[in-house]
């Protein structure tokens, strides 16, 4: 016999069903919803300030999951201690090519199927590549180097002072200066310097269209392959002759890496080195009061920049690894396979590590018999760690000492043009940076 004896009953009790269905999905999806991991990158809620998240996670969920634009669920680690563990963890890797390996992007995913550059490989062969170029680099040689990048710096002031004000900071100062620097360190004549930095600043300033982003590319790309050729038949002093004569001749590597090494050294820090020089002058127009001692003692200029690179963590999304085995990380079992993500950028902002970590304080890392807090400038993660810390860390930190100690003697009354609510940031999910900046002084 059937449960129900009328057929108003059947249907009353189907729709009383149907409701509690409903109401059950409803609930199952909003707790579907709160477990499921939040979305990744976070965003910065406000100009400079970093993702509230991290500041939360760090109290609450040090090592959690987040999810990726295709989806995919990595872990995200946000202590600074964690952070050091993973970037000196050799279990874990940093080929895109494994499975697993988080990108960021479908462009990062179509990159990643490209023959890698020591960026991207694991040791033995990290260090093999790394170590062909990082004699160029290294204190010694950033220290020779000190009065070309002052004469850069002067020189390139000159030519702004001249142009009618307001001007375009970025056009004229914050992107020439590193990109003429490293061209020199490459060994890129100087009558070519102009035409490949605007070729450089279309490969990466967001607004140039796909196809003109890639022709750009491909131009620097071909015209670094010629300077191989040229340096191959007759060698000089800068690092394309010494890949080539060190390298290439007695067949270490191909034609070709020397091409990607070179081009590696061209892109890897320039958007970061000009973000940071554009966050380094509205920072100090922001705090007055530092700016004044900056003035008065240009050299605290060292002192600056090292707290400039903690406070604003300007290449966050590169320490990503993947797991090569099974590994237990701060009570969590991580499995071959996995990614994670280690957050430079709340690392440096880890209240165990650094104290008041969301006042900036040019005086932070002076030791104290100087009036600073002591603090040591080295566990900023501003460049990274372990054996992936950025190669170029000194010169990158000399360009912009000297940049912070001559731009304010220089121009005293330097000044933005525009109120700084108007200032153009970044995307909020994207490493911070400044998109376009007009001063005046
Ligand atoms: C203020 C400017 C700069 C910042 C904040 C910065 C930041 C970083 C960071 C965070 C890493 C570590 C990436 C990782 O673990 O995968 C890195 C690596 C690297 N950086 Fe920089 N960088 C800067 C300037 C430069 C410059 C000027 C160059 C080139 C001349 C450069 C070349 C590289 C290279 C080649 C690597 C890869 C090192 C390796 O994997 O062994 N960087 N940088």
């Amino acid at each position: 016999m059937s449960m129900y004896n009328s057929p108003r009953a059947y249907s009353s009790r189907l729709r009383s069903c149907l409701q509690t269905l409903s109401v059950a999905r409803a609930s199952y999806s909003t707790t579907a919803a709160m477990t499921a991991p939040p979305s990744f990158p976070f965003a910065r809620p406000h100009a400079w300030d970093p993702p509230a998240e991290y500041a939360r996670l760090r109290a609450t969920n040090p090592v959690s999951r987040v999810q990726l634009w295709d989806g995919s669920t990595p872990w995200l680690v946000v202590k600074h201690k964690d952070v050091i563990n993973v970037l000196t963890d050799n279990r874990l890797s940093k080929e895109r090519s494994r499975p697993g390996f988080p990108e960021m992007s479908a462009g990062g995913k179509e990159a990643a199927k490209n023959k890698p550059t020591f960026v991207d490989m694991d040791p033995p062969q990290h260090m093999q590549q790394r170590s062909m170029v990082e004699s160029l680099f290294d204190v010694d040689a950033i220290a020779k180097l000190r009065p070309h990048i002052q004469r850069t710096v002067d020189s390139l002031l000159d030519a702004m002072v001249k142009q009618e004000k307001p001007v375009d900071f970025i056009d004229k100062f914050s992107l020439p200066v590193p990109s003429y620097i490293i061209y020199g360190i490459l060994g890129v004549p100087f009558e070519d310097l102009e035409f490949l930095t605007q070729q450089n600043a279309i490969r990466s300033n967001g607004s140039a269209t796909a196809t003109e982003a890639s022709t750009a590319n491909k131009t620097l790309l071909d015209y670094i392959g010629k300077l191989v050729d040229q340096r191959g038949e007759s060698p000089k002093e800068d690092l394309i002759s010494k890949l080539v004569t060190e390298q290439v001749k007695p067949g270490h590597i191909e034609r070709s890496d020397a091409v990607q090494i070179a081009f590696l050294m061209l892109v890897a820090g320039n958007a970061t080195m000009v973000s940071m020089i554009n966050l380094g002058v509205v920072t100090l127009l922001q705090y007055p009061e530092q700016l004044a001692k900056l003035k008065a003692n240009p050299s605290l200029s060292s002192a600056f920049v090292s707290e400039l690179c903690r406070y604003h963590t300007g290449s966050a999304m590169a320490t990503r690894r993947v797991a090569k085995v099974d590994i237990e990380l701060a009570g969590h079992a991580i499995k071959a396979g996995e990614g994670i993500i280690a957050a430079t950028q709340s690392a440096s902002r880890d209240e165990d590590v650094f104290s008041d970590p969301d006042v900036f304080d040019i005086a932070r890392f002076l030791p104290k018999e100087e009036g600073g807090r002591g603090e040591d400038g080295y566990k900023a993660m501003g460049y990274g760690w372990g054996e992936h810390r950025c190669v170029a860390e000194t010169l990158a930190r000399t360009e912009l000492e000297v940049v912070f100690a001559t731009l304010f003697q220089r121009l005293p009354n330097l000044k933005l043009a525009i109120p700084f609510e108007d200032i153009k940031w970044s995307p909020p999910r994207k490493d911070i940076g400044i998109t376009e900046l007009h001063v005046t002084w």
